[in-house]
């Protein structure tokens, strides 16, 4: 029982960077989870099997999640970190290639508030390429442990397909996020930062579509309060979600709604689970060349394993922050 409820204390600590004021309509505590996790093993693949990975695989890259507050690393296996330095323009992982990525939550340095270090392991993800054994899912196999090396709750299936429907985002590089940093000179590094920049914010505008109000479904409507149409996120993400999901992409509604100048919406194609954000500008004081914003954000998202009968609903959530936006 104490193993359920770490699983979903968990899961739901991800939001709580946002929440100033949650109201969840049920207690959570009380939900009993048809599939637990805590199991050592998922789809064949125990933590064991990939050995001392983070001392002896590529160290591809960092990264930051702001909405988890947790610092990345990723690694590739020599057959990954050979395909990925060959085929920098058109990526294509051969079978045997794996990706690892340890996720460790953080916290403020006690002798330097400003610094944040490591806290923890969190979680252990992997990508497995075989092209036919997970062909459903283009070739790659998902796995995830936390940091005693047991498996979350949560429908296994379903928590894969909610992995690749995001990571098909990443399509273009062969559903691999990671590209491999470059730690150890500074060669065309401005060029890089300029373009990372410029197609960022192009690819921002393709993901959102102009919708307007009166074409979304009345859960979300009533939430819309002071526009007529909104920023809608219209990607492969929408296709599996799980609970996480409707948490992860609030920073990207963030910038979208600021952007626009209007509330951006993640419906999850259940029509059930979505964040509405509105960012609004406010008079708090911010550093120079940083502006100050209001974001309030609605969302309803699923308990796991209980998908599609038991939700969280209408978290009601208002957060003040500066950005370097509009
Ligand atoms: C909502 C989007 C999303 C979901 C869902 C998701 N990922 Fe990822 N994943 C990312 C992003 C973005 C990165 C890039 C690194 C980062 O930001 O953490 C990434 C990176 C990775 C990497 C390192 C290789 C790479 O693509 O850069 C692995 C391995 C990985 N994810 C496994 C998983 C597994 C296993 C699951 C399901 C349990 C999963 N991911 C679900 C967005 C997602």
């Amino acid at each position: 029982m104490s193993l359920k409820i770490a699983g979903l204390s968990l899961v739901l600590t991800c939001s709580i960077s946002y929440a100033v004021d949650t109201k969840p309509t049920q207690d959570v505590s009380k939900v009993e989870i048809t599939e637990p996790g805590g199991k050592p093993e998922m789809i064949g693949y125990h933590l064991e099997d990939f050995g001392p990975f983070a001392e002896t695989w590529k160290m591809v890259t960092v990264r930051y999640r702001e909405d988890s507050g947790e610092m990345r690393m990723t690694y590739a296996n020599p057959i990954a970190a050979k395909a990925m330095a060959e085929k920098r323009d058109k990526y294509d992982y051969p079978d045997g290639s794996i990706f690892a990525k340890i996720g460790i939550k953080t916290e403020r340095d006690p002798l330097f508030a400003s610094s944040i270090v490591p806290s923890g392991a969190k979680r252990f993800q992997f990508m497995i390429r075989d092209k036919k054994k997970y062909a459903d899912t283009d070739g790659w196999g998902y796995v995830l442990f936390d940091s005693q090396g047991l498996t979350f709750p949560g429908d296994v299936h379903a928590n894969i397909q909610a992995c690749h429907a995001c990571h098909k985002v990443a399509e273009s590089r062969d559903y691999v996020f990671s590209e491999q940093a470059d730690f150890n000179s500074q060669k065309n590094m401005f060029k890089e930062i300029k373009e990372r920049r410029e197609k960022l914010q192009q690819g921002m505008k393709d993901s959102f579509q102009l919708r307007e109000k009166k074409n979304l479904p009345k859960l979300v409507r009533k939430y819309v309060k002071k526009s007529n149409d909104l920023r809608f996120y219209e990607g492969p993400i929408r296709e599996a979600t799980f609970s996480g999901t409707v948490d992860e992409i609030v920073p990207m509604l963030v910038i979208e709604s600021i952007r626009a100048n209007k509330p951006a919406l993640f419906l999850a194609k259940n029509e059930k689970e979505f964040s509405l954000v509105s960012a609004i500008k406010s008079d708090q004081k911010c550093a120079d060349s940083m502006k100050p914003y209001y974001v309030n954000l609605y969302q309803t998202m699923q308990v796991p394993a209980y998908r599609g009968s038991q939700e969280i609903s209408y978290r009601v959530v208002q957060k003040s922050f500066c950005h370097s936006g509009r």
